[in-house]
């Protein structure tokens, strides 16, 4: 019979030390360190967390080499074909996708919770016009937990799901303040009429009074591949296993904070290049080259070991094959590309980068492809969103899988403050 252990040698002492490997019910197995310290006085070094588990999980699975996403054991491509975003959340929350019955009840909550304090809209108006839309969510939400402020011990299914569903129904009205005030238009509230991404979208585009700003083609109102590509964006971002920042909503949570801090937080750590705010730079990155003349110029800089220019949107941590994701946004672009006046010059840069590289030597060997954020960028351009406002976006769709990982965190009885140790070279 196969030992399920794993065995190490300290060859400085000789001394041996056993750890149980524990089993995963998919992808690598995880061996037992908790009591390493405590037998060997030593560390394990780990800064970046490339080969440490650092929870449990029963919520998201992703297989890097397949190219696999699942929520709940669903596949991605399955609930961005045939789901809604608010069946994916409701899906995280409570493991199951909803009966008709549960959806109602669920999205008629979710809209009549959309609502702001007034108070909060007063705060936005003391932020400078031309501060970064992060920073004013990241302080909304923050200052959300002033209004809410009763939630620091909760440990009840309902109170759990209240404080979930608050906090997905807001954020979206959050971000369009967010927004308008930073490009110094009134703030208009939700409407209890439309669904989650119809309000938002009107949320961003309506003029004072409600009436929408006309498209490049002249329609002026929302299409309905408009309101079913965002939503699909949002199913996409929805959860990601242990992500960098649901890794901080975990170690907020792991201190006894307050529930929306520990999101602000999430959304803080989101907001970093190398992270969520890859799609804003995935534009600013096409518009600086500028023309598809350009694009091979670029691409020798971003093989050039002597240059930190990276392209953008190119690479991921854990997908060294595909990012499922990217596939599923590919063919949203190519059909939004049919329906609505994308920006030809944009879109032709980029569909230059992309046959270069994955043709190329260097991004071939170093498992480097697309991204999500590499379509995402052009699929909100096309969408009439500002760069400034996409990785808001992503925080839109992200608030579902923080929220519900500081619930699993909650409900795990063996959970402690997150405390890592150091490999201490000073005097
Ligand atoms: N362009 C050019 N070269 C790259 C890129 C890139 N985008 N990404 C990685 N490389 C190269 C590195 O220079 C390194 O080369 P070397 O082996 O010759 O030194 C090699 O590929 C491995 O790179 P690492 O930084 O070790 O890879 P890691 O897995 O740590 O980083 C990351 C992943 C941060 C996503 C990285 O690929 C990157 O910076 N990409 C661009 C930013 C981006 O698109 N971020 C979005 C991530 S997805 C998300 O958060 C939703």
């Amino acid at each position: 019979m196969i030992e399920n252990t794993f065995t190490l040698i300290n060859n400085r002492t000789g001394k041996q030390y056993k750890y149980n490997i524990l089993n995963a019910t998919k992808g690598p197995d995880v061996v037992d360190m908790r009591k390493f310290f405590q037998d060997t006085g030593l560390f394990s070094y780990d800064p970046a967390y490339t080969s440490t588990a650092s929870c449990t999980s029963d919520i998201t699975f992703i297989d890097g080499k397949k190219g696999e996403l699942t929520y709940r054991g669903i596949a991605i491509e399955e609930l961005a074909s045939n789901h809604t975003y608010l069946e994916s959340c409701f899906l995280l929350l409570n493991g199951n996708i909803p009966s008709s019955e549960e959806l109602i009840e669920f999205d008629l909550e979710i809209r009549h919770r959309a609502f702001l304090h007034e108070g909060l809209r007063n705060i936005f108006n003391a932020f400078p016009d031309n501060a970064h839309p992060m920073a004013t969510l990241s302080a909304g939400v923050t200052a959300l937990s002033t209004f809410y402020n009763d939630h620091l011990e909760i440990d009840d299914e309902q109170e759990y799901q209240e404080m979930a569903r608050r906090i997905i129904a807001k954020i979206p009205t959050i971000v369009a303040f967010a927004y308008r005030h930073s490009i110094g238009i009134p703030f208009i509230q939700p409407n209890i009429d439309l669904g989650f991404t119809e309000n938002f979208l009107t949320m961003m585009r309506a003029y004072p009074g409600g009436k929408m700003h006309r498209r490049a083609d002249g329609y002026d109102s929302l299409k309905e591949i408009e309101i079913r590509a965002l939503d699909t964006i949002f199913t996409l971002h929805a959860d990601h296993e242990q992500n960098a920042s649901t890794t901080v909503v975990r170690g907020v949570a792991s201190t006894g904070a307050h529930p929306y801090v520990a999101i602000s937080s999430g959304i803080s750590a989101l907001w970093g290049r190398a992270h969520g705010g890859a799609n804003e730079s995935v534009i600013a990155q096409l518009e600086m080259i500028g023309s598809v003349d350009r694009v091979e110029e670029f691409i020798a800089k971003a093989k050039d070991p002597e240059d930190s220019f990276r392209l953008m949107g190119f690479g991921h941590r854990v997908y060294k094959n595909f990012d499922p994701r990217a596939k599923v946004l590919k063919g949203l672009q190519d059909k939004l590309k049919e329906e609505l006046t994308l920006d030809s010059e944009l879109m032709a840069i980029a569909s230059k980068i992309e046959e270069i590289a994955l043709n190329d030597e260097y991004f071939i060997s170093r498992n480097l492809y697309p991204n999500i954020d590499f379509y995402s960028g052009v699929i909100l351009t096309a969408l009439q969103i500002p760069k400034s406002m996409f990785t808001p976006i992503f925080v839109i769709g992200r608030t579902v899988g923080w929220i519900t990982q500081w619930i699993e965190f909650k409900k795990d009885k063996t959970s402690k403050i997150a405390r890592p140790r150091q490999l201490y070279i000073g005097e």
